[in-house]
């Protein structure tokens, strides 16, 4: 056990506590952001007159080697030290001897701590949206090529209307062009540094809190010390983005599995993506989608354990807190591989064009053009819906499509029908028709896809 604080205590800590209590199986993940943050302080420190320059020098000599041999594996961390915080500081003072105890003057373990935490938090957020990016892109292909894709749109899994294979993946695109932009904000928000805050009252060095934020490209200081060691909001919003962004997946991971089932038959999921049975020897399954769709609980059982965690905490900090770290890691990592695989699984996969449009055509997708086409010939909305439905009946009765019934039964129905009704209802007509923006038709998709050519180029 080697701890920071064991001054004034007169036993040693029992070793169950001192498990219980260490977090460096854990945090040992923000080495080196807790560098970072120390190289940023000692360089302060100097500044202000509060170290010589010589002695930064030599802290940030050895901490740069602890971080170089941490990655080379030359230094193994180990649980011997309580936290990531006393690994480095007590491997530094091994390093450069008595000079090494100034490291921690002006600091606590707490606005430390909270600065490691926003540190590698912001760097994943870039990550996970340059994955984002790229799962866009992928997506952005597969609409521009799909443009003349056919297929059934539904609602309450019943086939509605017929859509297009790239204006059905374009709804997911907005879900994650809003994926994308809620990371930017909570970066936004996020981005100011505790770092001076001590362990919540500040301290009495002359710190300049202005120089470390700007030296680890923070936009400034935060500007109340007890909010600064204790605000894990950003780590709330971030989870949140991130249940968001896998309920997306989640969705979207449903509708492949169903495009892919035998009966659908829509969409063929690479060989390199699926899996098989062990006794089944025909099975070819959608293990990535239902694994994404998944592990949606595990990051959602994230945000809900650290609101949990959250709620009744006094100010300032807690040790409760560090319950923050493993789930919001865990996190993380689940919806980086969750994207990336997505994205890998999407970006191989086949579609069936002639089937998704043999769905279309089936299904009375086309029905509300049949009335629409109605009323375009003078007669009431409602009535046109009634006269329709009549003839869906009658469709179904003759086991055939309304592309398929002859004009005289149409005509014994209503006499507002003529031979342009078959024209006026095939699966072009009815995509090609809706063309306001946002609507499946050829040119109000090419616009949408415009749009998306800039947003993407300028991400
Ligand atoms: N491991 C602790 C955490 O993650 C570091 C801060 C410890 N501070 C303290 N006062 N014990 O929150």
């Amino acid at each position: 056990m080697a701890q920071l604080w064991g001054g004034r205590f007169t036993k040693e800590t029992d070793q169950l506590v001192y498990n219980f209590n260490a977090s460096i199986s854990f945090d040992q993940k923000f080495y080196k952001q807790d560098i970072r943050g120390s190289i940023a302080h000692v360089t302060m420190l100097a500044s202000v007159g509060v170290l010589t320059e010589e002695e930064r020098d030599q802290i940030i000599d050895g901490l740069k080697g602890i971080s170089k041999d941490i990655q080379t594996g030359a230094v193994e961390i180990t649980s011997e030290y309580e936290d990531i915080h006393s690994f480095v500081e007590a491997n530094l003072i091994d390093r450069i001897g008595d000079v090494g105890k100034k490291l921690h003057t002006g600091r606590s373990r707490n606005d430390q701590v909270a600065l490691d935490m926003k540190l590698y938090t912001r760097d994943e957020i870039v990550d996970i949206k340059y994955l984002l990016k790229e799962l866009m892109e992928t997506l952005h292909r597969i609409m521009k090529e799909h443009i003349d894709t056919f297929m059934p749109g539904f609602t309450h899994l019943q086939k509605a209307q017929p859509v297009t294979l790239a204006h059905h993946v374009g709804a997911y695109m907005e879900m994650f062009k809003r994926d994308y932009s809620r990371l930017t904000d909570i970066y936004d928000r996020m981005n100011y540094c505790p770092l001076g805050a001590g362990a919540l009252a500040g301290t009495t060095y002359p710190l300049d809190r202005e120089q470390t934020a700007s030296l680890l490209n923070f936009y400034g200081p935060t500007l109340n010390s007890m909010d600064s060691v204790s605000d894990r909001d950003y780590v709330i919003e971030l989870l949140s983005a991130l249940s968001t962004i896998m309920m997306h997946l989640s969705r979207f991971s449903e509708e492949v599995i169903i495009w892919n089932s035998n009966e659908y038959k829509f969409v063929s999921i690479d060989d390199g993506f699926s899996t098989g049975s062990s006794i089944m020897p025909q099975k070819k399954n959608p293990d990535i989608a239902e694994l994404v769709r998944g592990k949606t609980g595990r990051v959602y059982g994230a945000l809900t354990s650290i609101l949990t965690t959250m709620k009744g905490i006094p100010l300032a900090y807690n040790k409760d807190m560090q319950e923050d770290k493993e789930l919001t890691f865990d996190a993380i990592d689940t919806v980086k591989g969750c994207i990336s695989l997505f994205n890998g699984m999407m970006n191989t996969m086949t579609f069936n064009k002639p089937q998704m449009e043999k769905s279309a055509k089936h299904g009375f997708t086309n029905a509300t053009d049949a009335a629409d086409y109605l009323v375009n010939h003078g007669v009431p909305f409602r009535d046109a819906h009634g006269i329709v439905g009549q003839l869906v009946l009658l469709c179904l009765d003759k086991h055939i499509s309304l592309d398929e019934l002859p004009l005289d039964e149409y005509q014994k129905i209503s006499p507002a029908f003529e031979e342009d009704i078959y024209d006026a209802i095939s699966m072009k007509t009815c995509v090609e028709k809706r063309n306001t923006i946002g609507a499946p038709g050829r040119d109000a998709m090419k616009k949408v896809i415009a749009i998306n050519d800039t947003y993407l180029a300028n991400l």
